[in-house]
C-alpha cells in the first residue's frame, strides 16, 4: 500500500480535509507548475508555448484510462466534453436516453436537451438505496415494451454516495441493446482503476481538478475509433485546422488548448499518478474509508459489497443535520453533503489522525443536535 502522502502537500494538522470528490488540495509540485505557467503569461515574449504540453497531457490522460493519445479531446469540462459527445449520439424520435437518478447535472441536462431536440425520452433509473443500481439498469435496460434504449449514460459509482454501478455488466447488455454507451468517470479515473478496453465505451469523460489532482477547467473526452468522425460542438482552430477536421478525437478538441497554467499543472499532477499507480492509490484509499467506516460505526455505514473503496457516503439515523457540514469546517474536518447523504472522499494525504478528527468531530456535531 501507498505510504501518505501529505509531505507533498501544505495541508495544516489541524485540517481533516476529506472532500477530494468535490474539489482537491494540489500538490506543491501542482502549484508550483502552474505559478510557472502564470509567469509565462507575464512575459509571453520570452518562452514559446507551442503544441507540445497538450500533447504530453493528452498521452498522460490516454495512458490512465489505457487509450491512444489520439482518442483524446481536451476539453474545458465534464459538461463540455458531455456535449461533444450528446451532439455526435443522435437519439432516434421515440427512443429512450438511460442515466442514474440523482446523477450530477453534468451527465443529465445535456441528455434533457437531446432528447427534447430529438423527440426521445430521458430514463432516470431509481433504486431502492439497499437494492444495486446494475440491477436497477439492467432492468431498464430489458424492459419488456418499452422504447428502444439510443444512449446509457453512467458513472462507474454513484458521485454523491459511492454507490457502485458495475460497467462490466452493464456493458455488454448496452451493446446488445444497439445503445451507446457514455461513462462520466469524474469520480474514478485516478481513485480506481478504468480501462477503456474492458467497458469499450462510445465515449468517457473526466476531469483533472478531483482525484486527479490537477487544476480546474481541464477535462478530458475519450472518443471510441467509430465516434471520431463527429464534429465538435465549437469549431476551432485546434479541432478544425486549415479547415478541415483534425485527425481521431483532436476534432473535439477545446478552443484556447494550449494553456499556460492548467496543462503543466496537469503534467505534473499525472507524473506523481503514474509514480504512484491507481492500484496502489486506490489501496490506500480504501484502507482510509475502512478505518473512517470503523470510526463511525452505526452512523448509517453502508455496507462495503456496494461501494467503492474510495468514497464513503454515511446516512445519518434521524437524517442530515442542518449545517452539519459547516460545524465539521469549524473543527477543521471537511466532507460533502450530497443530497442528504454525508460523502467523505480521502486522497493520500489523509492519514489515521484525520480519521480520529472527524470520528470525534461528527460525535461532537450529533450530540449537539
Ligand atoms: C459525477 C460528476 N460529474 C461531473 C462533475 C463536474 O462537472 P463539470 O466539470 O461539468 O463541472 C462532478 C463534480 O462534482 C461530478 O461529481
Amino acid at each position: 500500500m501507498l505510504d501518505c502522502q501529505r509531505d507533498l502537500f501544505d495541508i495544516p494538522r489541524e485540517v481533516a480535509y476529506l472532500n477530494a470528490a468535490s474539489f482537491a488540495p494540489i500538490p506543491r509540485a501542482v502549484r508550483l507548475a502552474g505559478e510557472a505557467g502564470a509567469a509565462v503569461k507575464a512575459t509571453p515574449w520570452r518562452i514559446e508555448f507551442g503544441e507540445a504540453p497538450a500533447e504530453r497531457v493528452r498521452a498522460a490522460a490516454a495512458a490512465m484510462i489505457g487509450a491512444a493519445a489520439g482518442d483524446i479531446a481536451l476539453a474545458g469540462s465534464i459538461s463540455h466534453a458531455m456535449a461533444n459527445a450528446a451532439r455526435n449520439l443522435p437519439a432516434a424520435t421515440g427512443s429512450r436516453i438511460i442515466h442514474l437518478a440523482g446523477e450530477h447535472s453534468s451527465n443529465v441536462l445535456v441528455w434533457e436537451r437531446a432528447a427534447a431536440t430529438a423527440g426521445a425520452t430521458v430514463e432516470a433509473v431509481a433504486r431502492d438505496t439497499q437494492a444495486s443500481w446494475t440491477e436497477a439498469v439492467l432492468g431498464a435496460l430489458a424492459r419488456p415494451g418499452a422504447a428502444p434504449v439510443a444512449v446509457v449514460a453512467l458513472s462507474p459509482l454513484h458521485w454523491t454516495d459511492g454507490a457502485l454501478v458495475d460497467i462490466d455488466r452493464i456493458a455488454p447488455a448496452v451493446r446488445a441493446a444497439g445503445a451507446a454507451l457514455v461513462v462520466d468517470a469524474t469520480q474514478a479515473v485516478g481513485a480506481m482503476p478504468v480501462e477503456v478496453a474492458r467497458w469499450r465505451p462510445d465515449f468517457l469523460a473526466f476531469p483533472t481538478y478531483k482525484w486527479l489532482l490537477g487544476s480546474y477547467n481541464l477535462a478530458f473526452l475519450y472518443a471510441a475509433p467509430h465516434r471520431q468522425s463527429g464534429t465538435p460542438v465549437e469549431p476551432n482552430g485546434y479541432n478544425t485546422p486549415d479547415g478541415t477536421p483534425a485527425q481521431g478525437a483532436r476534432r473535439y478538441d477545446m478552443g484556447e488548448r494550449n494553456n499556460l497554467v492548467a496543462l503543466p499543472m496537469a503534467e505534473a499532477a499525472f507524473a506523481l499518478a503514474a509514480q504512484w499507480g491507481t492500484a496502489r492509490v486506490a489501496a490506500r484509499l480504501a484502507w482510509l474509508t475502512e478505518r473512517l467506516a470503523e470510526a463511525v460505526a452505526g452512523l448509517g455505514v453502508p455496507d462495503p459489497a456496494g461501494r467503492a473503496g474510495h468514497i464513503l457516503g454515511l446516512r445519518l439515523p434521524g437524517g442530515m443535520p442542518d449545517g452539519l457540514t459547516e460545524r465539521l469546517a469549524a473543527a477543521g474536518v471537511h466532507a460533502a453533503n450530497r443530497r442528504g447523504v454525508l460523502r467523505l472522499g480521502p486522497h493520500v494525504y489523509n492519514d489515521e489522525a484525520d480519521v480520529a478528527r472527524f470520528a470525534a468531530a461528527l460525535r461532537t456535531a450529533l450530540a449537539a443536535r
